[in-house]
C-alpha cells in the first residue's frame, strides 16, 4: 500500500523556538492517522507545513505522492483542511460559504450549490442554511467549517482538532462522520486532544512532544507500552492498606502503588476476572474497609500521562500561551 502522506526529517523553527525537530511519519492511504500531543507540541506545525500554509527549514513532506514544496498548488487541489480556529465568513450565510469554497476549488456554480446543499443536510445545518454564519453557535460553525473542507470531495483530509468545542452529542455524530469518510477511502490526519477520540477513529497513532516523535503504534502498542491492567482499591480506612498491600503483593506483578490520602491501593497484575477474585479471597479479612475495587485497563489517557508527564488537558503552559497567527489560504506563499 503507498503512502497518502509522507514526511521526512521535518524541522521548524520560529525564531529561537523549535517547533518541529525533525518528525518522521507515514500514513498509508485509506488509513487514519491520529497525531496527539500536547500543547505547543507542534501538531498544527505539522498540519500547516502539509496543507502548504508554511513553509519547513528543512525535511521533505509529500501528499498524494506530490512535494508539498515544489508542488503546493496540486497538493491544494487534492486536500480538505480544517483549521484549528474556524473560517467561516461570518457575514455569509452557511449556503453562501460552503458555494464560495466550492468555487475557490473552481467546481462550476452548478456543481458548488449542489454539493453545498447534501453537505449542509449531512451536517445538520439545512434548517440554518441561509442564515449568516455570525448568527451561528460554536458547535454549528465547527461543523460548517469540516463541511467546508469536504466540499471538492478531497483524498487527503486535515483535521485539526475537529471535535474541540462541541457537545459530546455533536462530538459522536462527528465521529461517525469520520469513520464513514474513512470507510470511503480518504485519508485522513488528525489532531485531537481527546484520547478517546483518537483510539475509536485512528488506524495508527502518533505521539509528539516538543516537536519530536515520543511514540507511534496503534492504540493496542501504545497501551502494552504503558502495562497492563492494574487492581484499584478504594478504601474507608488508609490504615487498612498495609495489611493489603501484603497480603495482595504475591499477586503484583510490578511494585504496588499506595496513595494514603486519597485512601487509594492500585496493583499491577496480569490476567483476567480470576486475579479480582484471588484478591477479594485474600483480603477476607478486610472487606469491610473496601468501598470499592476495580480491574482496570490503561486508557489512552493513562499513555499520555506516561509518556508526556501530563494529562492531555491538563497543560499550565498552555494558559500563558497566545495561539499561533491564523494565515490565510496561499498566504505565505
Ligand atoms: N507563527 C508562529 N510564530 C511563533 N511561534 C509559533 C508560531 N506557530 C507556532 N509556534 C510555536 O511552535 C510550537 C508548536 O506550536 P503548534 O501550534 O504547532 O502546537 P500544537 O501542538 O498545535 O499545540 P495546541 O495543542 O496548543 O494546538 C509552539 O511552541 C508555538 O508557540
Ligand atoms: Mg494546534
Amino acid at each position: 500500500m503507498s503512502n497518502a502522506i509522507l514526511v521526512e526529517e521535518l524541522q521548524k523553527r520560529f525564531g529561537s523556538n523549535t517547533a518541529l525537530a525533525g518528525v518522521d511519519l507515514a500514513v498509508p492511504e485509506g488509513s487514519v492517522l491520529g497525531l496527539l500531543g500536547p500543547n505547543g507540541a507542534g501538531k498544527t506545525t505539522v498540519v500547516r507545513i502539509l496543507t502548504t500554509l508554511l513553509q519547513p527549514d528543512a525535511g521533505r513532506a509529500e501528499v498524494a505522492g506530490i512535494d508539498v514544496l515544489r508542488e503546493p498548488d496540486r497538493v491544494r487541489s487534492l486536500i480538505g483542511l480544517t483549521g484549528q480556529y474556524a473560517a467561516v465568513d461570518e457575514y455569509l450565510t452557511g449556503f453562501e460559504n460552503l458555494e464560495m469554497v466550492g468555487r475557490l476549488y473552481r467546481l462550476g456554480k452548478r456543481e458548488s450549490r449542489e454539493r453545498a446543499g447534501e453537505l449542509l443536510e449531512r451536517f445538520d445545518l439545512a434548517d440554518a442554511a441561509n442564515r449568516p454564519a455570525k448568527t451561528y453557535s460554536g458547535g454549528m460553525r465547527r461543523r460548517l467549517d469540516i463541511a467546508a473542507s469536504l466540499i471538492a470531495r478531497p483524498r487527503v483530509l486535515f483535521l485539526d482538532e475537529p471535535t474541540t468545542g462541541l457537545d459530546p452529542r455533536s462530538r459522536l455524530g462527528m465521529w461517525e462522520f469520520i469513520a464513514d469518510l474513512a470507510g470511503g477511502g480518504t485519508t485522513i490526519l488528525l489532531t485531537t486532544q481527546y484520547l478517546e477520540e483518537a483510539d475509536r477513529l485512528a488506524d495508527g497513532m502518533v505521539v509528539i512532544d516538543r516537536g519530536r516523535v515520543i511514540a507511534r503504534g496503534t492504540a493496542d502498542e501504545l497501551k502494552a507500552q504503558v502495562g497492563g491492567q492494574r487492581l484499584e482499591f478504594a478504601v474507608t480506612d488508609a490504615g487498612a492498606l498495609p495489611a493489603m498491600v501484603e497480603l495482595l503483593r504475591p499477586l503484583a506483578v510490578d511494585e504496588p502503588h499506595v496513595d494514603e490520602q486519597a485512601r487509594r491501593l492500585s496493583i499491577p497484575v496480569s490476567g483476567g476476572a480470576e486475579v479480582l477474585a484471588e484478591a477479594l479471597r485474600r483480603l477476607d479479612g478486610h472487606t469491610a474497609d473496601i468501598f470499592d475495587v476495580g480491574l482496570r485497563r490503561p486508557d489512552l489517557d493513562d499513555v499520555f500521562l506516561a509518556l508526556t508527564g501530563h494529562a492531555a488537558e491538563d497543560d499550565p503552559a498552555a494558559a500563558d500561551k497566545t495561539p499561533a497567527e491564523p494565515v490565510p489560504v496561499g498566504g505565505t506563499r
